[in-house]
């Protein structure tokens, strides 16, 4: 029953159902009927609901799609640092409402930008040691509309084959022709860049900072290296490695520009640009003039959030030492994750088929843990599993509870009629 919802998802994907083109009335229909069989079966991990929530320890009440409630370590968060509770953070947005109100409506280019605005960005230029930086209403235009503003279809694009959907689709955009590489994978850029760059007026070179899809970090100094080679510029996305990874400032210096959300550390909504001024004010007039202004308690929030980030260290110290404990410790329990990386932990579940991926989030919620279900398309064919993130503030107790619960459903359910600890053998061998 989880396997054909996989097949459902995919072909929906597609626009296809029962393998043929339908009109997209019957597709709704069509992945409505897999939903409705996930919940019977008690597996729809996504579109939870949080009841309840501490940001730093993670205890959390939860209602899932199917309407059950229940107390679990909500390890689904990309609140890595906690701060979206922090007394600062919680002041700044409702001094930021009380003296603004809530928004200045539309674009800044027809309706102005607030003080906070204005704050928000030179302090995110000092972060990253640029000259400039740009707001955007939201992490996924941040990242788009970099792409699409500056590239045209005279230039080339060398994109990460799985880079984020805003990235691909700014890419897209733009008009300028895509040329996609292995993840991480600069020997493969490397080719591309000499068969695709010549003849091109500019290239850009995308790449993420931690990959958001199983946390590893990138070598950015072997793309840099790749970018003076062939006189391109590189963009990269640090959606997941803005206060989670200490080596990131020293590494993205050498980015020319650096994108990125407000949507996890510093946990607000919107997203950033920086670079050169010039690359800034090109910016400015195309991609950034046709949206609304980031709302004012949201930039609010991120300027609090982004001070505790710079001011207190320890913080991703202490994320890191979760990290890498976890990591190590699912690895040694016979997990299949990624031995070093950012807070965002891959688990491929058994077999990661799809179906396989949706009992093992059904036996790690009976274990008491909230993690996000990954089927294709968000991970390849065969690498279904659960995304776990970490948080700062998770103690030990927290720890060993997730690498616990994690690894017996991520393991178990590789042999079927084998029951994960935490009763979930019904689901394992049935789904
Ligand atoms: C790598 C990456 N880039 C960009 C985004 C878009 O950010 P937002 O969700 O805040 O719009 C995300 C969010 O999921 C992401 O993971």
């Amino acid at each position: 029953m989880l396997a054909g919802f996989g097949a459902a998802q995919a072909q929906a994907h597609m626009g296809l159902v029962g393998g043929r083109p339908a009109r997209i009335a019957e597709r709704a229909a069509a992945l409505t009927a897999s939903l409705s069989a996930m919940d019977a079966a008690g597996a729809n991990g996504a579109f939870v609901t949080i009841l309840t929530t501490d940001a730093a320890s993670r205890e959390a009440v939860v209602r899932t799609h199917a309407g059950e409630e229940r107390a679990v370590l909500n390890a689904g968060s990309m609140d890595y640092l906690g701060l979206s509770q922090h007394p600062a953070v919680v002041a700044a947005v409702t001094d930021a409402v009380s003296e603004h109100g809530s928004c200045l409506t539309n674009s800044r280019a027809l309706c102005g930008s607030g003080g906070v605005h204005r704050e928000l960005e030179a302090e995110l230029a000092g972060y990253f040691g640029k000259e400039a930086a740009l707001l955007m209403p939201a992490g996924w235009l941040a990242c788009a509309a970099p792409l699409k503003g500056l590239a045209k279809p005279c230039d080339v694009i060398f994109i990460d084959a799985h880079a984020h959907d805003s990235l691909a689709a700014g890419a897209k955009l733009s008009g300028a022709r895509v040329v996609r590489f292995r993840t991480g994978d600069a020997a493969h850029l490397e080719s591309l860049l000499k068969t695709h760059r010549a003849g091109a007026a500019d290239a850009l070179i995308v790449t993420e900072y931690v990959f958001s899809v199983d946390g590893r970090v990138m070598d950015v100094a072997s793309f840099r290296r790749l970018a003076d080679e062939h006189g391109c510029l590189l963009v990269v996305d640090v959606a997941h490695g803005l206060g989670t990874v200490s080596t990131l400032l020293d590494d993205v210096r050498a980015a020319d520009l650096v994108v990125g959300t407000f949507s996890k550390t510093l946990v607000s909504q919107g997203g950033f640009v920086v670079a050169s001024r010039p690359l800034i004010n090109y910016l400015s007039a195309y991609g950034f003039v046709f949206t609304a202004s980031l709302a004012t308690p949201s930039a609010a929030a991120a300027l609090a959030a982004l001070r505790v980030l710079r001011d207190e260290p320890w913080r991703v110290a202490a994320l890191e030492r979760n990290v890498a404990a976890a990591r190590a410790r699912l690895r040694a329990r016979g997990c299949r994750v990624a031995e070093r990386g950012g807070p965002l932990l891959h688990v491929v579940a058994g077999d990661g088929g799809d179906g396989t991926a949706m009992a093992a989030w059904r036996a790690v919620f009976e274990g008491g843990l909230y993690v996000h279900p990954v089927l294709f398309p968000m991970a390849a064919r065969g690498s279904g599993g659960l995304r776990v993130t970490l948080g700062a503030g998770m103690d030990a107790a927290a720890l060993d509870t997730l690498v616990d619960v994690v690894a017996a459903a991520a393991v178990a359910v590789a042999t079927p009629g084998q029951a994960p600890e935490g009763g979930a053998a019904t689901l394992t061998a049935a789904h």
